[in-house]
């Protein structure tokens, strides 16, 4: 389990590093000459971390304005960022001032937003705090909020100047949203390497002492595969893509049962089983494939809410999610660790199987 010295993500002309503890002065460099410094946060996160992350990256002589967002997913939205504007036109922010996120996803998508729009743009960091969002949310300049539609459904594509990662913020998440990192770490394994993903599904969903090494180890790999991706393709037209695996069923679940009920990786552990049965159904996954790989997913599924409504009520969002263009739903399937392609899924009646075995998999806690 090597660790890795540096991350950096080009995404199209922009290229910003992966800054690890050990060279957090260099937050300082990025942040120039700038007498100040905005960090936007929630009051759970920076109670918990927030003087210690200001006194330990950021330049003594520099003044920090926090704003504070309420927490959860239901506050992602075009009012908070209108609230967030209000008070930045009120410290009178200028186009060379710079906006730390320092929180989960959320926090990282909506304070992106805004600093994406806000006069045309101001500098953005991500010093995400959860699993998911320093594996996922925080790399790749994907940033927006949700509309009474769907999630994501408003956004914009906003490269940070960099991301801020320090592990030690993990002590304090709680299992739910250790699974829910866990989750887009597993899908990486997916799509990557079969080595990556033992590891992955060999990790209990605590931050423990015993796991650090682990843990780290697996959000370097993690980062830099995504980092990897979006290399590829900034905008997401092609091969990005692939990092939807399980995507579509898990938007469908977070809309159907709400945000509270389905947090986003609680949705993508699910998804990614209604996304092997698909992979099978359409040919491209073997029916041993499809068991072996979700028989890895067993101790995970243990800690999901059961998924009780209709398969059309999961089907519907489908139809309005970002991948499911003029009517049509698109899919990312698997067809082996490592092999994933971008398909339309003509038959209804396959994706509402695939939402029945995904719903009796949850259901059963992960035996069938
Ligand atoms: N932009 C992208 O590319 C992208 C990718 C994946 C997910 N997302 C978005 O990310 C969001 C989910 O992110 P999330 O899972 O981080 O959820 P979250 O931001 O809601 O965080 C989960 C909970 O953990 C708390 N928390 C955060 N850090 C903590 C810490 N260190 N200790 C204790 N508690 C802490 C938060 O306050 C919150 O209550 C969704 O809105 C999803 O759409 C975006």
């Amino acid at each position: 389990m090597a660790l890795r010295q540096r991350i950096i993500v080009k995404a199209g002309s922009c290229r910003y590093p992966v800054i690890f503890s050990r060279h957090r002065r260099q937050l300082g460099k990025i942040i120039g000459s700038a007498d100040r410094v905005i960090i936007i946060s929630n009051p759970t996160v920076f109670s918990l971390h927030g003087d210690k992350f200001v006194y330990n990256y950021l330049p003594d002589d520099l003044e920090v304005v926090l704003l504070l967002m309420e927490d959860g997913e239901r506050f992602k939205t075009q009012k908070t960022v209108n609230n967030l504007y209000d008070q930045l036109f009120s410290i009178h922010l200028g186009r060379c001032d710079t906006i730390i996120a320092f929180g989960g996803g959320v926090v990282g998508d909506t304070a992106g937003f805004t600093a994406a729009t806000y006069m045309r743009g101001v500098g953005l960091i991500q010093a995400p705090t959860t699993l998911l969002s320093m594996v996922d949310s925080s790399i790749g300049g994907k940033v927006g909020i949700n509309h009474a539609r769907g999630k994501n459904l408003i956004g914009a594509f906003y490269q940070p100047r960099a991301v801020v990662v320090d592990p030690v913020w993990l002590t304090t998440l709680g299992r739910r949203e250790m699974v829910e990192g866990l989750a887009e770490i597993i899908k990486v394994g997916f799509l990557s390497s079969a080595k990556f993903l033992h590891e992955a599904v060999d990790t209990e969903p605590v931050f423990s002492a015993g796991q650090k090494k682990r843990v780290n180890y697996l959000i370097q790999e993690a980062m830099k595969f995504k980092a990897d991706v979006v290399g590829q393709d900034a905008n997401d037209r092609d091969v990005r893509a692939i990092l939807n695996f399980g995507h579509t069923f898990a938007h469908a679940i977070e809309k159907a049962e709400g945000f509270r009920k389905y947090r986003h990786g609680e949705a993508v552990l699910a998804g990614m089983v209604g996304a092997f049965y698909l992979s099978y159904a359409s040919g491209h996954l073997t029916k041993s494939r499809m068991k072996k790989y979700q028989s890895y997913l067993n101790q995970f599924v243990k800690d999901l809410a059961p998924l009780k409504r209709k398969a059309s009520d999961y089907l519907s969002p489908m139809y309005v999610d970002k991948k499911g263009s003029n009517g049509r739903l698109q899919f990312v399937l698997l067809e082996k660790i490592g092999c994933a392609v971008l398909r339309t899924v003509r038959s209804e009646k396959k994706v509402l199987e695939a939402i029945e075995f995904m719903k009796e998999f949850v259901n059963n806690k992960g035996v069938l």
